[in-house]
């Protein structure tokens, strides 16, 4: 039930973007590896299930997870797997680097685009790595006697958040010193990296453009805490903005959400820094903003739904602009349903603002299509039942819970037929 507001605090779960790459990580040392403030989430399962198929032994404690891959396989990672979760394509190279010989399927396409891996296989091609795709599958084997790829220098295209991850892991055990030009910033990556680097790794400039990797012959094991999830974070601050409420959310870290708060400042609603790792919200009338999504220190593309949501009850004409992924407007006719005024005309949606939504019956398609649906319902005059829940699991741990906890009239139905 909607129009109502919140209060209360709220407290952020680890990063899942951060704990799949890290996840994937571990498989660059044959030692132990201890995760913390690990989310719980369907993907990060997924994830588990990918590296225990190659042999990973996983002891699960809540928040903590423990990895050993001394009996790494370099055996294909099952597709199964990989097609449910494209970040599994990751493990790609740290398997490469420590086994010299890695099969991975290609994780196909998704929802919100084609999402393609060349950017991932020209790096490794430029470490040496011998690279054919058959029957679907990426072979990679590293050319040569010694097994071990060679530093390169590298040059991508695009700042692909994956294709950095993948290139800065494979580099952590390579023959020589590599440096990746055009890196992707998010603070994903400085999290790797800093995984990396407390196994031993040797990696600077994570963070920004340029990032130097000096190979090292063997990692170490590590105890390493996950940074706190920035969209999660940013989700829950939309939510204050989008029900008029002062809500405080803490274990967060502000940096990561310059941006985003930038942007809820534009639109109206202040973000304050309470304490270090605390924000309030400070809700205000809302206003029309543009929105255009880019890579990170940019708006971010995982925020452009929930700021869709709330531009819907912003007042006058925004223009949203989705430059990152190709098909990621899909929640536009599900927020149509729900009464806001939206026009989509190729990667650009324009926004009329409406004095209000109206709940509604309405189907999530991606991950954070399904929280805008939620943040939209929270603001809507009535009730609205959100379907496809199975992709709200994969990146909001226990978000009806941690709403409930802020006050808000959310519950979820079990064996709910439409
Ligand atoms: C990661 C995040 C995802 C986020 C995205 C952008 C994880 C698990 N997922 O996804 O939540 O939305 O960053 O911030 O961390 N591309 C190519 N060729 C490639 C690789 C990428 O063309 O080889 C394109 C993609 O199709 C997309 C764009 O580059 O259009 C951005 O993709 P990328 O930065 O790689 O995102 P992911 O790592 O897949």
């Amino acid at each position: 039930m909607g129009r109502n507001s919140l209060k209360g605090q709220v407290k952020i779960s680890g990063a899942k973007n951060s704990a799949l790459a890290i996840m994937a990580g571990t498989l660059l040392c044959d030692d132990d590896c201890r995760l913390n403030n690990m989310p719980c989430l369907s993907d990060i399962n997924t994830m588990g299930l990918v590296l225990a198929s190659l042999g990973v032994k996983i002891k699960k404690m809540t928040s903590s997870w423990e990895f050993n891959s001394r009996n790494l396989k370099a055996e294909k990672a099952p597709y199964d797997l990989v097609s449910q979760l494209r970040a599994s394509f990751f493990v790609i190279g740290p398997i490469l680097t420590r086994l010299g010989v890695a099969q991975v399927p290609l994780p196909g396409g998704c929802a919100i685009g084609s999402r393609p891996v060349e950017l991932h296989v020209r790096g490794l091609q430029a470490m040496g790595a011998n690279v054919t795709i058959e029957h679907g599958v990426v072979n990679a084997s590293v050319k040569g006697s010694s097994g071990r790829l060679k530093g390169a220098n590298i040059f991508l295209d695009y700042p692909s958040v994956g294709a950095t991850e993948t290139i800065m892991m494979a580099a952590t055990l390579a023959d020589g010193v590599t440096v990746i030009e055009n890196a992707a910033k998010e603070p994903e990556i400085v999290d790797l990296a800093n995984f990396c680097n407390s196994m031993g790794a040797k990696i600077s400039g994570a963070g920004t453009d340029s990032i130097v990797i000096k190979g090292v012959e063997r990692l170490h094991s590590t105890d390493y805490e996950i940074i706190p999830d920035r969209i999660e974070a940013g989700t829950f601050l939309v939510a204050g903005a989008i029900t008029h409420s002062e809500i405080l959310v803490t274990s967060v870290n502000h940096d990561h959400l310059i941006p985003v708060i930038a942007k809820l400042s534009e639109i109206g609603c202040k973000v304050i820094q309470e304490d270090k790792n605390i924000l309030r919200t400070i809700p205000g009338e809302l206003r029309a903003s543009d929105i255009e999504t880019l890579p990170h220190p940019g708006f971010p593309t995982d925020m452009q739904a929930q700021f869709m949501a709330l531009l819907t009850i912003s007042e006058g004409n925004s223009l949203v602009t989705e430059t990152v992924f190709e098909n990621r407007l899909r929640h536009v006719a599900e927020l149509k349903r729900m009464g806001a005024n939206i026009k989509v005309k190729g990667n650009s949606a324009h926004v009329v603002g409406v004095p209000m939504l109206s709940g509604a019956p309405v189907m999530a398609t991606d991950l954070r299509a399904s929280a805008a649906l939620v943040l939209a319902g929270l603001a809507a005059d009535g009730k609205t039942i959100v379907q496809g829940l199975q992709h709200l699991d994969r990146g909001y741990q226990d978000l009806e819970q941690k709403l409930q906890g802020l006050g808000a009239k959310i519950q979820r139905l079990q064996d709910y037929q439409p």
